[in-house]
């Protein structure tokens, strides 16, 4: 798919019918940030706050975000936040391969107008889609991957902490390595280092 401009795409997403979720959806959720951003997170797809409100990560699982964020130094509203899906699946279910397929397009070209040095996969479904389609989220989390000049940091999902709360000091070292990341490279830039 193409899109001219951010607004094209904006407006392409807002009026999509490509799988069954946008019969149900009340909010679309596109994302939020600048843009461009040095940092990218994607989750799996919006909750039940999100589609009320139409901000990624604003319920229960943003509220874990925040914290992690937070605790490692970084500002969220510096990071561009969006979900590989953009409607949310009825009951929070996982979203199924079809409906991941059919938004992938858009979340492809949010990267290309974004241009992000490191994309931060919460959870499987981001990793599998973004990452490697086998991926094990607790197999992979805390490794950097290089995929077409774009560092990936995969990491549990903040929601995969609610239910065990074993997950929060691995989370957290994941984020602060995304700091040391950021860090580096911004240090490497104005120094010149390519
Ligand atoms: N879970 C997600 O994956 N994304 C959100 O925006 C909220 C909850």
């Amino acid at each position: 798919m193409d899109f001219k401009d951010w607004r094209c795409l904006e407006e392409k997403v807002k009026s999509c019918k490509r799988c069954p979720l946008s019969l149900s959806v009340k909010n679309i959720v596109l994302g939020e940030g600048p843009i461009p951003a040095t940092v990218m997170l994607v989750g799996e797809a919006p909750g039940a706050v999100e589609d009320e409100v139409g901000r990624p990560f604003v319920g229960p699982a943003g509220e874990i975000l925040n914290r992690l964020l937070a605790a490692s130094g970084l500002k969220r509203e510096t990071l561009y936040i969006t979900n590989v899906v953009k409607c949310r699946p009825p009951g929070n279910r996982e979203p199924r391969p079809e409906e991941i397929q059919a938004c992938l397009p858009y979340l492809k070209a949010q990267i290309g107008f974004i241009r992000p040095h490191i994309i931060v996969c919460l959870g499987s479904v981001a990793a599998r889609a973004l990452i490697d389609p086998e991926a094990r989220i607790t197999q992979i989390r805390g490794k950097i991957f290089c995929r077409a000049g774009i560092y990936f940091l995969p990491t549990f999902h903040p929601a995969a902490l609610l239910r065990d709360g074993g997950k929060k000091l691995l989370a957290l070292k994941d984020f602060k390595k995304l700091k040391a990341l950021w860090d580096k490279l911004e240090k490497d830039l104005s120094s010149g280092v390519s």
